[in-house]
């Protein structure tokens, strides 16, 4: 087997433009992720989109169909995005993580386990070219994830959900202008949410969603 490199920078190609990383990505063995899952699931969407939205890492499906968000959740954020008026097909739509952690439960069925901070640092590399390729105006992450990796691992969505951010001067990422970046939960919470607030905190989720167009509408102007 190939040996593991402590993270994916060792992959990174020299041409970053978004297609030349993709096709890089897929031989990623930059943590132990690439071994179980199916593929790598990169970035997808218009290379001039200004909107990016990063969710944590591909699910089953997206695993299977080697895209983002084709699953449950990326129905359910297509719904949310049309609601807040942008149209899902203008975005760019990628992971904090690019390959799908899982454990198997019993027979087949593949169960998502939450990727740790060795991983998400692993990838971030992919993650910041992706951003340094897209140049976007707005980042959203989506769920506490994406948000640690862009904001530090102390980062709470809870108390700064909505908020507009910047990209801390620490990170690695070297962008003409700034993004004005936004966090908010990620449409799986949603999805687990079988109480009567769920109608409220998918409310709640159109909402930071329209402040990152109202964001976006100014950065624009
Ligand atoms: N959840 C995510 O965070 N990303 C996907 O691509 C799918 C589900
Ligand atoms: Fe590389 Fe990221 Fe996949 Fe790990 S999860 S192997 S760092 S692409």
């Amino acid at each position: 087997m190939a040996s593991i490199t402590a993270g994916a920078e060792h992959y990174l190609p020299e041409k970053r433009s978004l297609s030349a990383l993709k096709a890089a990505a897929h031989g990623c063995r930059g943590c132990a992720l690439f071994e179980n899952a199916t593929q790598t699931v990169f970035g997808h969407g218009k290379a001039k989109a200004s909107i990016m939205l990063i969710g944590e890492q591909p699910g089953d499906q997206e695993d299977r169909a080697g895209l983002p968000f084709v699953g449950p959740a990326g129905r359910l954020l297509s719904r949310a995005l049309e609601a807040a008026d942008i149209d899902p097909a203008s975005t760019y739509q990628t992971n904090a993580v690019k390959h799908f952690k899982f454990t198997r439960k019993g027979g087949k069925r593949r169960i998502h386990e939450k990727p740790n901070r060795t991983e998400v640092v692993a990838c971030r590399p992919w993650l910041f070219a992706e951003i340094e390729a897209l140049r976007p105006h707005v980042i959203v992450c989506l769920g506490a994830t994406a948000a640690q990796s862009l904001l530090g691992a102390s980062f709470r969505v809870s108390a700064h959900r909505g908020e507009i951010l910047r990209l801390p001067a620490a990170i690695d990422v070297r962008l003409a202008s700034e993004p004005a970046v936004l966090t908010t939960v990620h449409p799986s919470a949603i999805l687990r949410d079988r109480s009567e607030r769920r109608d409220e905190a998918y409310r709640a989720f159109v909402d930071d969603l329209r402040g990152a167009r109202s964001a976006h509408a100014a950065l624009t102007r």
